[in-house]
């Protein structure tokens, strides 16, 4: 495609291009907001360059922790525009779609700092989402090691017998806050329980209690100079020590890039979105995924039939990628200017 200037004629505009972004090391550092994406986000939303009109994107991220709607505040906030409620993609959001039949069963949330985790829960119409703080206050002796916060103590149920709760599905949704010892004792345990009551154990094989992941990244980019480990990592972890326990593999349902139902549920919201632009929703698009590392982000994109654009500021510094992107830019503006040439 000849590439042409961002200042084409006002009436250029790139009908079919439409963006999913990487949060960590893509648009953030840690809590450090990327000044190309601040101009990034400015321009497609048509406030600055040449377009008279929002070019369509959404993030989608492996990171997340607290629920969409504090999310999109925050994000918001860092990049000087306002999302709506149809431009975010944390790792935990497709399970908004999964958990239904579990709405009036106790399930155990883990991770989201602080009650986040049951916010979260809540938000998507989990009754009786607990929380291993909860667990922690019902009998401290389960992993001796951890101390409740007085904030913790603030908001932790005391009304709950575990050992008379069948505790009927486990979701990780973030590693933020994740105490590794205290839920990988907890996860095992559970596993081997007697129908999913703590302080349990089965005899012979137990009953399936389904364990989901949301976020895969054993590495991910932050503000520090090195990848740091993510909830992949953790999960390899537990893979090992139940392994150990049990000589069973862990089963587990994995969520979050590069998984194909991430993509899936990211796309049908893009389309939702480009509905709320006005536009028509089942438009033929040309999605570029702009990301940071080649596992999740490029693979992922890469499998969703999406263009791919790897920068340089997160987990990904260089050299030959696992996974190869359409394009390797510096970062995140200089990514989205080629994309809209090639486009225009
Ligand atoms: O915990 C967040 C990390 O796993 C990666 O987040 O935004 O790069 O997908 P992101
Ligand atoms: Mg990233």
């Amino acid at each position: 495609t000849h590439a042409r200037s961002l200042h084409g004629p006002p009436s250029a505009f790139p009908e079919r291009l439409a963006f999913a972004f990487d949060i960590d090391g893509v648009l953030k550092q840690g809590h450090h907001v990327l000044p190309q994406a601040v101009r990034v986000m400015s321009l497609l939303s048509g406030r600055t360059g040449p377009f008279q009109q929002p070019i369509p994107f959404l993030c989608i991220t492996n990171g997340g922790g607290v629920p969409e709607a504090e999310r999109l505040e925050l994000l918001s906030r860092d990049f000087g525009i306002k999302l709506s409620t149809d431009q975010l993609v944390q790792s935990h959001t497709p399970l908004r779609d999964y958990v239904h039949d579990y709405a009036e069963k106790p399930v155990l949330i883990i991770g989201g700092g602080g009650d986040a985790g049951r916010r979260i829960a809540e938000s998507y119409g989990l009754k009786r989402a607990y929380l291993l703080q909860d667990i922690v206050a019902w009998r401290s002796a389960i992993w001796d090691r951890y101390h409740l916060s007085p904030a913790e103590e603030s908001f932790v149920k005391r009304d709950v017998d575990f050992s008379n709760t069948q505790i009927e599905a486990i979701f990780v949704v973030n590693d933020d806050g994740l105490d590794w010892g205290l839920a990988s004792q907890v996860i095992t345990e559970l596993l081997m329980s007697d129908q999913g009551r703590l302080g349990t154990s089965s005899q012979g094989t137990p009953k399936h209690i389904p364990l989901v992941f949301t976020n895969p990244d054993v590495i991910w980019g932050s503000d520090y100079p090195l990848p740091r480990l993510g909830m992949g990592a953790f999960r390899i972890a537990l893979e090992a020590i139940y392994k150990t326990l049990t000589g069973r593999d862990l089963e587990y349902t994995q969520f979050g890039k590069p998984h194909a139902t991430t993509y899936r549920f990211a796309e049908a919201m893009l389309r939702r979105h480009l509905s709320s632009l006005g536009r028509d929703p089942e438009s033929p698009l040309n999605v570029y995924m702009v990301g940071d590392n080649p596992e999740s982000d490029i693979a992922g994109a890469n499998g969703h039939g999406w263009d791919s654009i790897l920068v340089k500021t997160g987990v990904f510094k260089g050299g030959e990628p696992t996974h190869k992107p359409t394009r390797i830019a510096e970062h995140v503006e200089e990514g989205v200017t080629w994309a809209i040439s090639r486009e225009l």
